[in-house]
């Protein structure tokens, strides 16, 4: 396996045989060249192993994913040198397998495209430091990518979206609303203080000891959250979004979070049992957790929206909401923000839900549209580091909330 240092940014060099290794095993495949750019991107910066290779028209060649999910559900959530250790085995494979789908060569590839940011950094570094052995070896083009970039884009590879959109991005690591207007262009109007929807719906479920629940056991807790929210009454339990003064485009979650870990606490002695046996009312707190979250993210999109049609940011006639991330699989969550799409005559995209997670696809794609732009693609890879944090596009939050917005009250019968 491919030796890395634990410290961020050092990309040490790979064992040669190693590399000529792989590199035989694809001379057996016959090849199908094809007319089109092909750029292969490759996904390592949590815990899905993702890698995929998509032409310049959008065509997805072939795409492979390996998802850490049931490892880190076992641990109580990620432990980052367990993830990096699960990457290590998997890329390899993984690259193998998507490559193979297509019938091609690292060869016959256009460029190769990488998250190298934000993310963890033990598992940035597994797939810089092997696309970087690729890299060297088959003399392409590399095209760093920023994974919420990624994640805002991928909705051009699925429908016909012109900039500007507004997009909103969910999922266990980030939050954050902006507005895009090129590839690499964005305007950052709000984001999380503190932790992201998909990471507080994980803990409310381990809180809930949700794996032990015969329904869900497998599924991430956000996930779980959802499936079990759907036989619950939200009406039960009050608990109120957050922020409901806060005239800005921010979120907060861990208020959420310590709310709802009281409840349990406080259901758990009301109901005599122990803390990690199921509560009987675990549905009902899935459900408002879960609509306390819609109708927080609802309201700060609300504002994002209005802000931007009142300074002629997005189209009057023709404004674009997109959904993405892990998060926006939810489909409570979704319809929460239907109701703001039409309340405000947008148009409410989302990815289909495989592409709303973690996945190769949509790093080769915005591997395609930088190259299509011809921006941040390298012949030289020489100072090229990972990063763990990087925010995205400029942030203009403090314009946002200067311009205290008053969002009208929706009803949210959802
Ligand atoms: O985008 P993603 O795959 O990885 C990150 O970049 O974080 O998102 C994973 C997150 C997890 O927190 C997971 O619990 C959440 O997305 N998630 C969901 C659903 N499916 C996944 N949250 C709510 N409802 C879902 N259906
Ligand atoms: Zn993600």
């Amino acid at each position: 396996m491919l030796m890395l240092r634990r410290t961020a940014g050092a990309i040490p060099k790979p064992p040669k045989s190693k590399v000529y290794g792989f590199l035989r095993r694809f001379s057996v495949h016959p090849r199908t060249l094809s007319c089109h750019k092909l750029v292969l991107g490759i996904e390592t910066s949590c815990d899905d192993t993702g890698a995929a290779v998509v032409d310049e028209t959008g065509n997805v060649l072939g795409e492979a994913l390996h998802s850490q999910t049931q490892v880190h559900l076992k641990t109580g959530g990620i432990v980052p040198p367990v993830a990096q250790q699960l990457h290590r085995e998997n890329i390899q494979r993984i690259v193998e397998e998507t490559l193979s789908a297509c019938r091609i060569t690292p060869s016959d590839l256009s460029a190769i495209a990488t998250t190298i940011k934000p993310g963890l950094a033990l598992s940035l570094g597994v797939g810089l430091s092997f696309s970087l052995q690729l890299v060297n070896q088959f003399k392409k083009p590399f095209i760093p990518i920023h994974h919420m970039e990624a994640h805002a884009l991928t909705i051009r590879l699925t429908n016909k979206v012109e900039f500007p959109f507004l997009v909103l991005l969910i999922s266990g690591g980030h939050c954050l609303l902006a507005l895009v207007q090129g590839v690499s262009d964005f305007l950052l109007l709000g984001k999380s203080l503190d932790i992201a929807p998909g990471d507080m719906l994980d803990k409310v479920a381990r809180r809930l000891s949700l794996i032990k629940h015969p329904e869900c056991s497998t599924m991430s807790g956000g996930k779980a959250i959802e499936q079990l929210a759907k036989d619950g009454n939200r009406f039960h339990f009050t608990i109120n979004p957050p922020m409901q003064n806060a005239k800005n485009c921010d979120f907060s979650f861990t208020g959420l979070q310590h709310i709802t870990d009281k409840l349990i606490t406080h259901k758990e002695k009301e109901e005599g049992i122990e803390k990690g046996q199921i509560l009987s009312s675990a549905a009902d707190i899935a459900a408002a957790v879960q609509h306390a979250t819609a109708c927080h993210l609802a309201k700060r999109t609300h504002r994002a929206i209005l802000f931007c049609k009142q300074k002629n940011l997005l189209s009057p006639a023709n404004a674009v909401l997109v959904v993405s991330g892990g998060v926006a699989s939810n489909l409570y969550i979704r319809k929460a923000l239907e109701i703001v799409a039409n309340a405000t005559q947008c148009t409410l995209l989302c990815p289909p839900p495989r592409l709303c997670t973690d996945n190769g696809i949509m790093i080769a794609w915005n591997g395609i549209e930088r190259l299509r732009a011809g921006l941040g693609v390298l012949h030289d890879v020489e100072d090229i580091r990972y990063e763990p944090k990087c925010p995205l596009g400029v942030d203009i939050s403090r314009e946002v909330a200067e311009a205290a917005i008053k969002v009208p009250r929706l009803k949210m019968a959802l």
